[in-house]
């Protein structure tokens, strides 16, 4: 009998775990390594998630396990008012690979906490409270950050924050705005600000964005977009906040996504992959605006503000990132994945469109290419059979939307495990028309 099925876990699981999201996968994982987790039978499953979207060096990368072991036995946890090396010098690091204009950096744990962080910020230094988002964002699930979090978990808990405004985020797979058959954002975005400006109350703080949407959809941004954005946000007096949660370190081809577009935000949060799948994340602002927050009494004070473990952590990162040029890497294993991809999608009608930037792929799944019409229920097959053969695939189900799996393996992935992954698709995406039928 499968070491899968221990009745004592699963009971004591149902019973004694809160449930948060998603169906737990019906599996006991027992450790990870690399591109693979192991279950309990020892079945490698390949990780085409990196977690949570998080683990940009594989599972249990030697070098981050040696300066775990070496900060826990000599350097771990602080009073929030004393700081170490490890947190000074991961504020320098930032600051140097970042360009001018992001220059103070604040230390903490979360994704969810460095948007709180920036968004109370934006708040105190502008003296406004109106913060929008996309309509298709997740920015984490602290109260700020839930109230700009528009692509799920808005139902049943009261109102969002007061002045918690939205726009569409472009899309061109399901164009709203076109010209002469084209799809036109610039139109979009105007229209949208139109809206906007005739909502507000007249006190737009910022503007919090991420360069793709990741659970929205891997929503890329086209290629302009950021820069028109900011010059709605700076006509307004706004601030923008970048949220590069998933992009950040490397993923998309570049160390920070938002250096395709040239464009240089008020505010960078950094989460998932600076801490590769420890819990770290960083809020990185001007001196300007960090100087006028402290003279009006900015407060952030968390547990585990400026912690040197996870300081040491997210150097020891950026040092790997860089030594194993993984930016480079990300770029063409990025390009292998999505040939890939796109051959698949020459065999099958269903997926309807593969998008995304070096490492962060999605790949949608509808009913047939013409109507494009979504199949989320294929998609949902799809994704279980994936894990049943032993790839793991994350798909979002989104209003309007097909299934779309969020595609994000490791940067230390190899060409064989893309390859590997690959195969395995396209077996599943077989197995599950069959089950249909
Ligand atoms: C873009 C983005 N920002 C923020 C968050 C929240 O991060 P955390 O869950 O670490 O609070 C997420 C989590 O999925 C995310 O995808």
């Amino acid at each position: 009998m499968s070491l899968n099925a221990d009745a004592t876990f699963w009971r004591n699981a149902r019973d004694h775990l809160v449930r948060y999201g998603t169906a737990f996968v019906p599996a006991i994982i027992e450790r990870a390594a690399g591109s693979f987790v192991y279950d309990a039978d020892e079945r490698p499953i390949l990780d085409f998630t990196s977690g949570q979207m998080s683990a940009i060096l594989g599972h249990s990368h030697p070098e981050i396990a040696e300066v775990v072991t070496n900060s826990i036995h000599t350097l771990d946890h602080l009073f929030s008012g004393m700081l170490s090396r490890p947190v000074v010098a991961l504020a320098a690091k930032l600051a140097d690979m970042l360009p001018d204009g992001l220059d103070r950096v604040l230390l903490l744990s979360t994704g969810g906490e460095a948007n709180e962080a920036a968004i109370r910020m934006a708040k105190l230094v502008t003296g406004k409270y109106e913060i929008v988002g996309f309509a298709q964002s997740w920015h984490g699930m602290t109260s700020g950050a839930a109230s700009a979090t528009y692509s799920a978990g808005r139902r049943g808990t009261g109102p969002a924050a007061v002045g918690s405004l939205a726009i569409p985020a472009p899309f061109p797979f399901r164009p709203r705005f076109e010209k002469n058959g084209v799809y036109d954002w610039k139109a979009e975005l105007d229209y949208a600000f139109d809206l906007l400006d005739r909502q507000s109350t007249g006190s737009l703080a910022a503007f919090i964005a991420e360069p793709i949407l990741s659970s929205g959809g891997i929503i890329d941004l086209p290629l302009g977009y950021l820069a028109a954005l900011k010059e709605k946000c700076v006509e307004r007096g706004m601030l923008l906040i970048l949220d590069e949660a998933q992009t950040g370190i490397g993923r998309t081809g570049k160390m920070f996504a938002f250096e395709r577009d040239g464009v240089t935000p008020d505010f960078l949060t950094l989460s998932k992959t600076l801490g590769a799948g420890l819990p770290l994340s960083a809020m990185i602002t001007s001196a300007e605006i960090e100087e006028k927050a402290h003279a009006l009494g900015y407060l952030f004070y968390t547990t585990h503000v400026s912690d040197p473990l996870p300081a040491a952590v997210g150097l020891k990162v950026l040092e790997i990132v860089e030594r194993d040029h993984l930016t480079a890497r990300a770029a063409a294993a990025g390009q292998r994945l999505a040939d890939g991809l796109r051959s698949l999608q020459q065999r099958y009608e269903c997926i309807g469109d593969v998008r995304g930037r070096g490492l962060l792929l999605g790949m949608e799944i509808v009913k047939d290419r013409h109507s494009r019409a979504p199949d989320n229920e294929l998609g949902y097959r799809i994704g279980q059979t994936c894990m049943d053969l032993g790839l793991s695939m994350n798909v979002v189900q989104l209003p309007a939307m097909g299934g779309v799996f969020r595609i994000a393996p490791p940067l230390t992935v190899s060409d064989d495990e893309i390859d590997l992954g690959l195969e395995i698709l396209g077996r599943a995406i077989d197995a599950a028309h069959h089950l249909k039928a």
